[in-house]
């Protein structure tokens, strides 16, 4: 049987160049705190259980990730990575296998650690990488028949030493018994005073255990965040990825450096996305929709063969098939669009129902309504929901025509295949199949002058 899986999770850094009061982890990458992503990546692993050892912020970094699964560590003082990991260890079974993540690098993949962690055995597994400028990396330091011997940090190296390629990235899985013993012997006897988890790979060896090192698949796996800079980087190269995984599932994207997904999108088949167009939280889309320009799509759905023009903002919506949203329409939460319904420019719908074939092309607001099918809103329609104290709902039956730049004042039902005249303030039923209105007649004063100025 293999060991446990327990996972411990480096957060306690306070990200002093980002110049920020908000805790480093708690920055945003597509929409979610860099920590969440890692908790993500974590859980995947499916270990027995999942320690963050936090610092800076603590309050702060606690309360937003309530979930029960973490055991989470306070460091009070920022000591080193090993003082660091050293902090969750009385939580650690011996016999566990450890995996050290950090809570700054958000893109390490679950399968580059799985591979990690089957590469340990009982020994250590190093996550390493070969960079032609290793910077401020911890060196790899090999003997010469190739076995690793120490990581040196790059303040500590000596020039030759500095030269070497190949990095440590931080990752790490060890077990758990001798990494415990390993870290009450680390001393701070270095270049930066601190206790260097780094360090018990020369303790391992003069053990004899095996030190194994991995390559994670892409290099933007290792990259840690401690800049706005390196932020927006990670962000890009997220960004990237889920652009690239879209066309190989057949998206076309017309500019793949011109979208974001902030949460999760799924595609069906010939869905095509237009630039600029940000995707939020959790967004289906189904065959042959297509996405124009400038669009905000968050937490909906969208029906087969559905066209979005450009600039829309989608919200909490479901929107059926063959429909067609925009220019410039305002789709609000708990709104439901049943096929073939058209919202036009300068339309906003909120909380409301629209079944089959109804259209809205102008410069409407329609709230906590129901709308029948086949209705015609015409330009300017309000429904009238709020009272200044309460809101209130409007009922419009099938194959009704709502004249222009009429008013709809909840509480307030429309009959089955009636017809409004344009202008009129609606605050009584409306019957069944009947016109109704409510503007005065018109009247022409013959004669009538302008007044002129007066000299
Ligand atoms: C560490 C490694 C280095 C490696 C590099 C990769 C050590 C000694 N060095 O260096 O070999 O190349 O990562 O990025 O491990 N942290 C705490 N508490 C602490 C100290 C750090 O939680 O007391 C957290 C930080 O918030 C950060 C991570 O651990 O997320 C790494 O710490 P940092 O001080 O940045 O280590 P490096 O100097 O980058
Ligand atoms: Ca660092």
């Amino acid at each position: 049987m293999s060991a446990p899986l327990e996972i411990v999770i480096l957060a306690a850094g306070q990200g002093k160049r980002m110049y920020s009061d908000m805790p480093k982890v708690l920055h945003g990458l597509a929409g979610k705190p860099l920590l969440g992503h890692v908790l993500d990546t974590a859980r995947v692993l499916k270990p027995t259980a999942i320690h963050v050892v936090y610092g800076h912020g603590g309050e702060q970094v606690r309360a937003a990730f309530p979930q029960a699964d973490i055991n989470w560590t306070h460091q009070t003082e920022q000591k080193g990575t090993g003082h660091a990991v050293a902090q969750a260890m009385p939580q650690v079974t011996d016999q566990a296998t450890v995996l050290v993540l950090y809570g700054d690098v958000p893109l390490i993949r679950p399968q580059t650690l799985q591979e990690l962690l089957s590469a340990a055995g009982n020994g250590i597994a190093l996550l390493t990488a070969e960079l032609d400028h290793p910077g401020p990396y911890g060196r790899i330091l090999r003997n010469a028949s190739g076995r690793v011997i120490r990581i040196v940090e790059s303040k500590d190296a000596s020039p030759e030493e500095a030269k070497v390629r190949e990095v440590n990235t931080g990752f790490l899985a060890a077990p758990a018994g001798k990494l415990k013993k390993w870290l009450a012997g680390l001393k701070n006897h270095n270049a930066q005073g601190e206790y260097y988890l780094t360090d018990i790979i020369s303790m391992a060896v003069a053990e004899k255990v095996t030190i194994v090192t991995h390559a994670p698949g892409d290099i933007a796996e290792i990259l840690g965040v401690n800049s706005k800079p390196e932020l927006a980087q990670v962000e890009r190269m997220h960004q990237k990825q889920q652009a690239e995984k879209l066309m190989q599932q057949g998206v076309t994207l017309r500019d793949p450096a011109r979208l974001d997904v902030r949460g999760e999108l799924t595609c069906g088949r010939d869905v095509v996305i237009d630039v600029n167009v940000i995707f939020e939280g959790k967004v289906s889309l189904g065959d042959r929709v297509q996405v124009g320009p400038n669009n905000v799509i968050r937490d909906s759905t969208v029906g087969d063969g559905t066209v979005i023009h450009p600039n829309c903002v989608i919200e909490q919506t479901d929107i059926g098939a063959d429909c067609r949203i925009g220019p410039f329409a305002r789709l609000r939460p708990e709104t439901k669009l049943a096929a073939h319904v058209h919202v036009g420019n300068f339309v906003e719908v909120k909380k409301s129902e629209v079944a089959e074939g109804s259209k809205m092309n102008h410069l409407s607001y329609i709230g906590d309504t129901t709308v029948g099918r086949n209705v015609n809103i015409g330009a300017g329609t309000i429904t009238c929901n709020y009272d200044g104290a309460n809101k209130h709902r409007t009922v419009i039956g099938d194959n009704v025509f709502v004249g222009s730049n009429t008013a709809l004042v909840a509480p307030v039902t429309v009959g089955a295949n009636a017809t409004i005249g344009a202008g009129s303030v609606i605050t009584n039923q409306a019957p069944a199949g009947e016109l109704t209105l409510s503007r005065a007649p018109q009247v022409t004063k013959p004669g009538w002058k302008r007044p002129a100025k007066k000299e």
